[in-house]
């Protein structure tokens, strides 16, 4: 099975921050495997902007050298990759001088029928500059901007941030990525609730227990350190990418998939969540810091000797039992956990369906278990509908819980693509449809600012855990409390 390409119209992306951390590991391979495919027309230019003073050769020697280190060899022996070269040029910048502006002005000018793209891999306190730069250079007339999180590191200071970029990007133009939602799993759970009739009758309080959503890494803060210790596990993964999930599995099925009927529904979602606070904080989160353990077979060291302090009280894992309160999922429980240096790198979903009324079986059938949908982002894309079914043999009925099982990459034997793929591109498309609406943003600021509140006035450090295990018993506990385990590794 191929993909079917449709090369997108031609476009200037200029990336600032070009020689950064993103721009090496996703922005540049994407942009590649999008040309390798036949997406980009040949008259797309991509210019890197930084402060690092490079001519254009030693910035296409920068991505060549990205290229070979994230990019599997075999595919970077054709012609290819001197062709996706080629497209690059350099300007030299800064975001609070001007010098470099005029010239950067003059190259996107050159091409006025392409789409200006502006893509700001830098740090957020620089947005405001580069957008005000753009706009005093002209460059913002028709160009989409695009930025990434962290927005804020509360809801003040993202109402700053999104304003500053208002000021010279309208909504229309302004896309921010949640790289969550350019997964290929997470539009799947699209497809799954609303290209299948069998699911929406039973999506709702009368027949969802409950709904389980882990994004567990096993790798550690490691060089992050300095930015993590500033952000922590709620503000870096549940602020967006979790509470982006919840959405999607929670949201009102919309009239499109236009982009604003999408985020219009995400949106109650986000604003129908119950808030907790220092009222409920303790019963319905947990925080957790890990400590020495082992990873993959090895020692590794706990966050404190990563971070280089002995004092930090910053959350490397969180749980908490959210609740949306509406018709539709009133009671229903949405437990959501995240943290580093976990058991296990995995992502996953689970929408766990209630007991059968009344059974039929005696106790030598053994027990009957609850449907499960397990919806697998990462490692090892698929779903997953556990089902009960005789187990097959003599001597009477035995039941046993097993999968209907798909795994994408067995399905499907194509590349799977990376989220910034799509991303980019459809940035080109000027399709917002996963972009986060700036009123998305602050909704889940408002609710995730009075958690943080909470813990601050609790005074209680983060709950420790051993690097490699499944984070704080405490974690465990508050599920348990309710009757429920969590589930993992497709379970
Ligand atoms: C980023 C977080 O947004 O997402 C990182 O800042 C995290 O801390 C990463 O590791 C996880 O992304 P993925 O795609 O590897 O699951």
């Amino acid at each position: 099975m191929t993909s079917r390409v449709i090369p997108v119209a031609p476009f200037t992306l200029t990336v600032f921050g070009a020689t950064g951390d993103l721009s090496r590991r996703k922005l540049i391979p994407a942009l590649f495997h999008r040309d390798l495919d036949g997406q980009i027309p040949d008259e797309a230019a991509i210019i890197g902007v930084s402060r690092r003073h490079l001519s254009d050769e030693e910035f296409r020697g920068f991505a060549h050298q990205a290229l070979n280190d994230h990019i599997p060899a075999s595919e970077l022996q054709g012609p290819e990759v001197q062709r996706f070269l080629a497209r690059l040029t350099y300007v030299t910048a800064d975001a609070d001088s001007d010098p470099g502006w005029a010239e950067l002005a003059a190259r996107v000018g050159s091409q006025p029928d392409h789409i200006p793209v502006y893509y700001l891999a830098t740090a957020p306190h620089l947005f405001g500059p580069i957008c005000e730069r753009l706009g005093k250079f002209g460059l913002a007339d028709k160009g989409r901007v695009v930025i990434e999180k962290p927005i804020g590191k509360d809801l003040k200071s993202a109402l700053a941030l999104n304003e500053q970029v208002g000021r010279i990007f309208p909504e229309e133009r302004v896309y921010r990525i949640d790289h969550y939602l350019g997964k290929e799993t997470v539009q799947n759970l699209m497809a799954l609730r609303f290209a299948n009739a069998l699911f929406e009758p039973l999506w709702n309080n009368a027949h969802i227990d409950h709904v389980q959503i882990t994004v567990a890494e096993a790798l550690g803060v490691e060089e992050r350190a300095g930015y993590y210790d500033t952000a922590g596990a709620m503000r870096d993964m549940v602020q967006n990418h979790i509470l982006q999930l919840l959405c999607l599995v929670a949201m009102e099925p919309p009239s499109s998939l236009d982009a604003d009927a999408v985020r219009d529904e995400k949106l109650k979602v986000l604003r129908a969540l119950k808030p907790i606070d220092d009222h409920n904080m303790a019963a319905v989160t947990v925080r957790g810091q890990y400590r020495a353990g082992a990873s993959a077979g090895g020692a590794v060291p706990g966050y404190l000797e990563e971070l280089g302090s002995d004092r930090s009280q910053t959350e490397t894992f969180v749980a908490v039992k959210a609740e949306v309160e509406n018709w539709r999922w009133a009671g229903v429980p949405f437990y959501l956990r995240t943290g580093k240096r976990l058991a296990s790198r995995v992502s996953e979903i689970v929408v766990g369906f209630k007991p059968v009324p009344h059974s039929v079986f005696d106790s030598a059938a053994g027990p009957v278990e609850s449907n499960r949908l397990v919806i697998r982002l990462q490692p090892d894309e698929g779903v997953k509908l556990w089902l009960m079914i005789k187990d097959p043999g003599p001597g009477g009925i035995r039941l046993t819980h097993v999968p209907l099982d798909m795994s994408f990459a067995k399905a499907f034997k194509v590349r799977n693509p990376d989220a910034y793929e799509r991303l980019i591109l459809d940035v080109v498309r000027g399709n917002q449809t996963l972009f986060m609406r700036r009123d998305e943003v602050e909704a889940a600021w408002r609710w995730v600012d009075p958690i943080l509140a909470a813990w601050r006035g609790a005074k209680e450090p983060p709950r420790p855990y051993t690097a490699g295990t499944w984070g704080p018993s405490a974690s465990i506990a508050l599920i348990e409390r309710d009757g429920r385990t969590w589930l993992e590794d497709g379970a």
